[in-house]
């Protein structure tokens, strides 16, 4: 997709979300997971690419997510998955923050 076709989606306010916790976005049949970690927000798919399971009830571990599935571990800010059972990397956002509302790139 061209940069032109992007663009910002508000999905938030920054206070929704706790430090080292997530939201759920969803948006035109899509599901997109919103982080706050120490660095700021973050946002990846948020369906586990193992066996499309919702990232929302996983555990956020400073930059990484747990899945509650099988515990698969993604990198927040780069998507990577870091081992089995999850081998396909998470697609990743750019997210932006003006006056408290989060938005992200798509
Ligand atoms: S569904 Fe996420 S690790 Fe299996």
């Amino acid at each position: 997709m061209s940069s032109e076709n992007k663009q910002w989606i508000e999905v938030g306010n920054t206070d929704q979300i706790d430090m080292e916790d997530l939201i759920r976005f969803d948006h035109e049949g899509k599901t997109y997971a919103i982080y706050h970690i120490e660095d700021g927000f973050y946002a990846t798919d948020g369906i586990c690419t193992h066996e499309a399971v919702h990232l929302e009830e996983g555990i956020v571990m400073d930059d990484e997510i747990e899945c509650p599935m099988h515990q698969g571990i993604f990198n927040i800010k780069t998507g990577k998955a870091m081992g089995p059972p999850v081998c396909i990397d998470l697609k990743t956002y750019q997210v932006k923050v003006e006056e408290n509302k989060i938005y992200i790139e798509i």
